[in-house]
């Protein structure tokens, strides 16, 4: 593997391979000293022009218990604000010998480009592409499930027959396509539950169930229900008719909260607006995974930048 841009063309034995080494990564994360060696030499560039907290974060703990070097690049504050172009970064990127980049842009497509624009031979990581994908956020979810359900002996399995609930807004979410593709090829089944006017005119076309009523929904008992934010910021119309009337119709508040089977999941991949989509006591119920997501989310990063940068292939050395 020389980059990971998408779940939509990850073949089923890779993202196998990718959650079985996170397993491996995660018991090196439960060590007193949690660090291997594996890509001392190598550099690796966190190159956010989009907002973000824990996704960032957590690429560059991941490269630092790999021994990796981690330059952390905002664009906020860069000459990126100056006018700047991608091209220019890359290259800029490419005369200092940078081996891997993980990079989010408010562009669809982004990441590819970066890829395959020739601008510079480095391993590319996908952290959010506009509202296209972001791989290893359906990766850590899918690890966050299989561990759920399997436990210990979650190593070789996939997801076959759980049933996944994807509440919000779809429409926005690169979480939601990258959750459809990767749980499909594992071979989970996937409804959507939003308002008509948060789903993408393409929804027809995916692997997906589409519903509208969220409390039809949980009468189904899915085995995960995971919620999505509101993107606002990507929202230059009004798409609902008001945060209270949201909540009340596609939120998971109290009441569906104690209705939903006391092993049904509740996942979020942050950050999360409390009380709109997801409820407090939701949030803080021992069904939601929403801490282990950020916790497994280390592991399947290291695991990301080792498949692609550890071994001969992997970097300047
Ligand atoms: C998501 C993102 O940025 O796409 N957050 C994340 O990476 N944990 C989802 C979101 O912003 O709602």
């Amino acid at each position: 593997m020389k980059h990971l841009l998408s779940t939509a063309d990850l073949a089923r034995e890779d993202a196998i391979m990718i959650l079985d080494t996170a397993e491996d990564m995660a018991e090196v994360s439960s060590r007193e000293v949690k660090k291997l060696p594996t890509l001392r030499g190598r550099t690796v560039v966190n190159l956010f022009f989009e907002d973000s907290t824990r996704t960032r974060i957590s690429f560059e703990v991941a490269a630092k218990r790999l021994s990796a070097d981690v330059i952390n690049f905002a664009a906020k504050g860069s000459s990126v604000s100056k006018g700047e172009s991608l091209k220019d970064t890359a290259q800029t990127l490419a005369a200092m010998g940078i081996d891997g980049v993980v990079v989010r842009h408010a562009a669809s497509g982004a990441a590819h480009t970066l890829a395959h624009a020739g601008w510079i031979d480095a391993h590319v990581v996908n952290a959010g592409d506009g509202t296209h994908e972001h791989p290893t956020q359906a990766l850590l979810d899918a690890f966050t499930i299989r561990r759920r359900i399997h436990g210990a002996a979650s190593r070789g399995r996939d997801l076959d027959g759980v049933r996944v609930t994807i509440v919000g807004d779809v429409l926005h979410s690169r979480v939601a396509r990258s959750d459809l593709w990767l749980l499909r090829t594992l071979g989970a089944t996937v409804r959507f539950v939003a308002p008509a006017t948060l789903l993408p005119a393409a929804v027809d076309e995916w692997p997906a169930e589409v519903g509208y009523d969220l409390d039809a929904a949980i009468e189904e008992a899915p085995d995960v229900v995971m919620m999505l934010r509101i993107q606002s910021e990507r929202m230059h119309d009004a798409f609902f008719p008001g945060e209270r009337e949201y909540a009340r119709e596609w939120g998971l508040d109290d009441a569906r909260l104690s209705r939903l089977p006391k092993t049904t999941m509740v996942m979020h991949p942050g950050p999360m607006n409390r009380g709109l989509e997801i409820s407090s006591a939701a949030a803080d119920d021992p069904r939601s995974t929403i801490l282990e997501q950020v916790a497994n989310g280390v592991s399947v990063r290291m695991s990301v930048l080792y498949h692609l940068l550890a071994g001969p292939e992997g970097g300047a050395e």
